[in-house]
């Protein structure tokens, strides 16, 4: 069924990557030229959706965007509606804020939002979905981690960076005969460990669906000390040893996810120095991987996902997430979207591939 759609929202929550403003573009230049439908931003992602923060974007605001990273709209990782956190003489006070979303939905007149973002961002699609507001959702994320996509856009950009910076790596590693730990990014998922680490030729891969043994690391960098006399281990920062935890750098209530991972690499690069006495060091990627240009496969996926996202809100299909399936864009539903986290299975033929070249993944 069409509608018309006089009015949308764009928003785009949770951490920035590589396409945001790709998608963004391919949502408003067709809306705005051939759609007759007026582009509100809302800023700040579902922290400026409770506060009312929001302006019309014109033809201008999303010219010449298609090449830039992060998001002209700017986002945020703590403004869920329904845990919104406030500050109190108390300290920091959670409430469900969803109502006034509804009303910010409402005094601008908007007949549908479109929400880019990842798992979080679909998870409070959903819910508002319920609520009765018109969504179209459109899978973002470095962390290739949402199950209902063969994949997210901004992750392949991530990708080349870490593939990037392990080729650097290689060369510093091989000329002081050292091993050189490269902790990336990724939350619970090993994607992009795991793609990065083959890109770059890593000799040893951790990745969280894979635990490890401390042995198995110690043995086999110690073997190669003693003939290519250097090791390249990319460890993600979800990775965690058989008999240990998760690595957690910091616990904060007010974002949608409250963990933050990190510090895994440190841990590896100093047990291996102190097991095997090979010289030992660490380069944490950070926030390197979301920044920056997205790749041309980003940019292309970001503005079919953005342009079918448009359609799919114009034949009245709410309640959805454009995603890829094989070669085409198809929607499916927000409740599908967000069941479950697509993680790397361990028999996978990326896996394989990568034991078949000699990778130790420390099991
Ligand atoms: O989800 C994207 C991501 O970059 C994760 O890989 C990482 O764990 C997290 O966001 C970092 O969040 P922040 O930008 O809040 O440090």
């Amino acid at each position: 069924m069409a509608i018309t759609l006089k009015r949308i929202g764009i928003l785009t929550g949770g951490g920035d990557c590589p396409g945001l403003n790709a998608v963004i573009r391919s949502i408003a230049k067709p809306a705005m030229s051939y759609f007759n439908t007026r582009v509100i931003g809302i800023l700040d992602g579902f922290e400026g959706f409770v506060e009312g923060r929001m302006r019309e974007l014109t033809k201008l605001d999303v010219t010449g965007i298609i090449n830039l990273g992060g998001t002209i709209l700017g986002t945020s990782n703590k403004g869920d509606p329904f845990h919104y956190p406030r500050e109190s003489a108390n300290g920091v006070t959670i409430t469900d804020c969803s109502d006034m979303v509804l009303d910010s939905y409402r005094q601008w007149g908007l007949d549908a939002l479109i929400a880019i973002g990842g798992d979080g961002t679909m998870n409070i699609a959903y819910k508002l979905a319920q609520m009765g507001m018109n969504i179209v959702g459109v899978p973002k994320t470095i962390d290739n981690d949402l199950d209902a996509t063969d994949i997210t856009f901004g992750h392949d950009s991530a990708l080349q960076v870490a593939t990037e910076a392990i080729d650097r790596l290689q060369t510093t590693a091989s000329s002081h005969h050292r091993v050189i730990v490269i902790e990336v990014m990724g939350r619970y998922a090993g994607w992009i460990a795991l793609g990065a680490g083959l890109a770059g030729g890593a000799d040893v891969i951790l990745i969280p669906e894979i635990p490890f043994k401390w042995g198995s690391i110690f043995d086999f960098v110690w073997k190669r000390s003693k003939g290519a006399r250097y090791s390249i281990i990319c460890v993600a920062e979800g990775a965690k040893p058989f008999d240990g935890e998760i690595v957690v750098k910091e616990k904060d209530t007010k974002r949608t996810d409250p963990i933050r991972l990190g510090g895994i690499g440190e841990l590896v690069a100093a047990r291996i120095q102190e097991e095997t006495k090979l010289e030992t060091r660490v380069t944490v990627l950070g926030h390197v991987q979301r920044g920056g240009s997205p790749s041309a496969f980003d940019r292309i996926l970001g503005t079919r996902y953005g342009s079918m996202a448009l359609q799919a809100a114009s034949r009245g299909e709410f309640g959805t997430m454009v995603s890829l399936r094989g070669r085409d864009v198809v929607t499916v539903k927000l409740e599908d979207a967000i069941r479950k986290q697509r993680l790397v299975p361990p028999e996978s033929q990326h896996v394989l591939a990568a034991r078949a070249v000699g990778v130790c993944f420390g099991d």
